[in-house]
């Protein structure tokens, strides 16, 4: 398998710049990869993405952007442009950079329905060549992990998943349980990341369709996105590292 550390997404889930700064302090080259979800993002904005950016990790912004095509595509060019024009960050030693680091993935909503997803995947290519910058991933969330699975979700998912990949997204987010599935019928370039992931034994929390680490990547997981289990453990560090561990025993 190719680096197992690329495969972990980090969910930044915390309330202040602080928490977030002292976590990747501590985490240092174990994680590579942060989501930066509405917690950090409505609290710092892009400050929060360049500031990852100059630590030299891969962001991943996840807003779920759901409205009307026109406004959907618009986002999108934002985030594409978020974190390439020259502007300041600070460094891990509180000093200011300039830095030009575009997104690794952002995400959008399914629901949102084929048109929107196509305006999406279009703003994002445009944009991305008018910068000269690589494109972000762009991936649909299908149904949250947080929902109740019922013999209608997998359908439910995979119905969404073949809308996102006819409508240009790269992938999708989906719970480990249907990543299989997904992976048989959409084909291995198709992107599927699976948030619910809990090391065996872990409390689930709000989350449903959860799967384990190891699980997750023999279902064909792309990436296993990981918030609480890591954040609120212990030692961040080796329950960070126990997950690579996870992931590289496959
Ligand atoms: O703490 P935990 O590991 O449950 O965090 C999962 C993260 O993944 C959260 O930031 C949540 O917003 C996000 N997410 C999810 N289910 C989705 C899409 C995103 O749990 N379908």
């Amino acid at each position: 398998m190719d680096d197992p550390k690329k495969r972990l997404i980090l969910a930044l889930d915390v309330p202040t710049f602080n928490e977030a700064r002292q976590i990747v302090e501590m985490l240092g080259d174990a994680v590579t990869t942060y989501k930066v979800g509405y917690q950090q993002f409505v609290a710092y904005g892009p400050f929060i993405v360049r500031y990852l950016a100059a630590q030299g990790k891969r962001v991943f912004l996840d807003l779920k952007f759901h409205d009307i095509p026109n406004t959907v595509a618009n986002a999108v060019s934002c985030a594409v442009g978020l974190s390439v024009a020259p502007h300041d960050a600070l460094d891990t030693k509180g000093e200011k950079k300039t830095i030009f680091a575009p997104l690794f993935m952002l995400t959008i909503h399914t629901q949102g329905g084929a048109e929107m997803m196509k305006a999406a995947a279009e703003a994002a290519h445009k944009r991305a060549k008018e910068l000269g910058v690589p494109r972000p991933l762009i991936v649909g969330v299908t149904v949250l992990t947080s929902d109740v699975g019922t013999d209608d979700t997998s359908k439910l998912v995979l119905e969404r998943a073949r809308f996102a990949k006819a409508s240009g997204l790269d992938g999708v987010v989906a719970s480990a349980q249907e990543a299989a599935m997904l992976r048989k019928e959409l084909g291995k370039d198709f992107v599927i990341v699976t948030p619910g992931i809990r090391p065996a034994g872990g409390d689930a929390g709000d989350q449903k369709r959860v799967e384990t680490p190891a699980s997750a990547i023999k279902n064909g997981s792309s990436f296993l996105v990981v918030g609480r289990p890591i954040v609120q453990a212990k030692d961040p560090k080796v329950a960070a590292e126990d997950i690579i561990n996870e992931i590289a025993g496959v």
